[in-house]
């Protein structure tokens, strides 16, 4: 075909060194192409969908804590793997997302370091930290990491695949030579499924099976509540002699209606597995929503057997939903990338489960609103880890909208907060307009603030604000 014959033009001005590495990520490419044009249609038959047998999640609650006399050298088994490969464009930062400062000058690479460290301290163990890269990301993330060397901690970086985009209309590859760096709108990471495959051809896969390690947990390192848990390492190291081994497991969470676009957990052709919105054919998207149909849903906090990675990878029969993501690109063109999920491969592998997890393993920060809650008195620091507050009446977070026009990027909210107010007993928090905030204001209950065009409003320093709504030269 043509689109093979210009990848093989872009294999051709490859220095021979980088040649097999080029073509090995191509072939990746191609394979993914080629089941985008067989696969065209839905992935799933909805009628198909069966319901979640018996014992599919598992309730937290009902996990064992092991003793800690277990606990080293359960630890002694697992990799923790943080997939890296993602910007920090949407909050208005450059570089990797992981370099953004979330709590005390700290950012989300430097707590990851601080949890592990710790666990390896407390458990005199040496739990390695994987960070899954990409072409977007690794230069930064290597200078950030030198500042670790002195501590006791193994860190290991490996790149995932770098895919060329493709013209919408022509559906030829964009790039017309191979400099990434010099063209870099070109090409894209083609989404954390990628994982797998990127994880073996890194030699690190091989690497841990060798040490006699098990287990990976992986998880979006901007996900603050994704600490390594004991309790279900135990449940995975020490399984009920009466069930199959479990070579993976999702941590899903009770859905409400403020993540019903999250994916889901179904069961499919006997088997588990995650159903992702983009997936669901037009006429069921309110089913797909609906928080008693579909209860959970998945937190990216996945566990998985490595020797059951390297079987599916060495076995090519990894067949993760293909998501298209169409682009326009700052020259006008329509582009578009193929991209997959990494909990998708879950029903590539034997006796995959769900542990029901609670929500404070999932503290995704996508927004600067989910910042003003993670920098705020609703937290503390401890070894890395974000603890809920003592004095929240409820674990329940407050849910925040900060407007897109003078909130969205992260050095804009932060200039509107001399200082991150109280939301120790906040509900609900709308800000829209220029508004700013003095030092030590509380905000409590239901707050609505509206600054209209032209207006602007400043909350001033030691305000409590209670029930609150304040609009324009409107104080109610
Ligand atoms: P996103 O920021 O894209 O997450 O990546 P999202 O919007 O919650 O959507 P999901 O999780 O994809 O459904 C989540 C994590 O995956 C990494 C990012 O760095 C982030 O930690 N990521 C994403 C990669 O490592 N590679 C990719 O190609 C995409």
């Amino acid at each position: 075909t043509r689109l093979e014959v210009e990848l093989e033009r872009l294999v051709e001005q490859v220095h021979e060194t980088r040649r097999p590495h080029v073509e090995k990520e191509f072939k990746g490419f191609k394979n993914l192409f080629r089941r985008f044009l067989a696969e065209q249609g839905p992935s799933v038959t909805w009628e198909k969908i069966q319901k979640l047998p018996e014992g599919a999640v598992i309730d937290y609650s009902s996990l064992t804590t092991p003793t800690t006399d277990n606990v080293h050298r359960m630890l002694e088994k697992l990799v923790v793997v943080k997939l890296n490969g993602g910007l920090g464009t949407s909050m208005g930062c450059k570089g990797p997302k992981s370099v953004i400062q979330v709590r005390n000058d700290l950012t989300f690479l430097d707590l990851t370091v601080q949890q592990i460290e710790h666990l390896n301290k407390i458990y005199k163990c040496n739990v390695p930290l994987v960070l899954m890269n990409s072409f977007n990301t690794d230069e930064d993330t290597q200078k950030v990491i030198r500042k670790y060397q002195g501590l006791k901690l193994e860190i290991y970086t490996f790149n995932q695949s770098c895919h060329p985009r493709v013209n919408r209309e022509s559906l030829l590859p964009v790039p017309q030579h191979t400099d990434v760096h010099a063209d870099i709108e070109s090409w894209y990471p083609p989404g954390h499924g990628d994982f797998y495959e990127s994880f073996h051809n890194s030699g690190l896969l091989q690497k841990f099976i060798g040490e006699g390690r098990t287990y990976c947990f992986i998880s979006n390192i901007d996900n603050l509540g994704a600490t390594v848990d004991l309790n279900i390492l135990n449940l995975l190291l020490n399984p009920d002699p009466q069930k199959p081994i479990s070579e993976f497991v999702m941590e899903v969470t009770d859905k409400t209606r403020a993540d019903v676009k999250g994916g889901t957990l179904i069961q499919y052709e006997d088997k588990l597995r995650l159903l992702e919105i983009a997936q669901v054919p037009k006429e069921h998207v309110d089913d797909f929503k609906s928080v008693s149909q579909f209860k959970f849903f998945n937190t990216n906090n996945l566990w998985a057997k490595l020797d059951a990675i390297k079987r599916v990878v060495d076995q090519g029969s990894l067949n993760m939903e293909i998501i298209v993501n169409n682009k326009h690109l700052a020259d006008g063109l329509n582009v578009i990338q193929l991209e997959t999920a990494v909990g998708a491969a879950m029903k590539c592998f034997e006796g995959g489960i769900g542990v029901n997890v609670p929500r404070s393993r999932f503290l995704p920060v996508k927004k600067t609103s989910d910042l003003l809650l993670v920098m705020s008195n609703l937290y503390s620091l401890s070894h890395g880890s974000l603890v809920m507050s003592p004095q929240r009446m409820f674990p329940s977070t407050p849910l925040v909208k900060l407007g897109d026009n003078h909130f969205a990027k992260v050095k804009e909210f932060l200039n509107r907060f001399a200082t991150i107010p109280d939301l120790i007993e906040l509900d609900h928090l709308t800000v829209s307009g220029d508004v700013t905030f003095g030092r030590g204001v509380s905000l409590k209950g239901t707050v609505i603030i509206i600054a209209n065009h032209g207006d602007r409003i400043d909350i001033p320093s030691g305000a409590v604000l209670e029930n609150k709504i304040v609009s324009g030269n409107l104080r109610i």
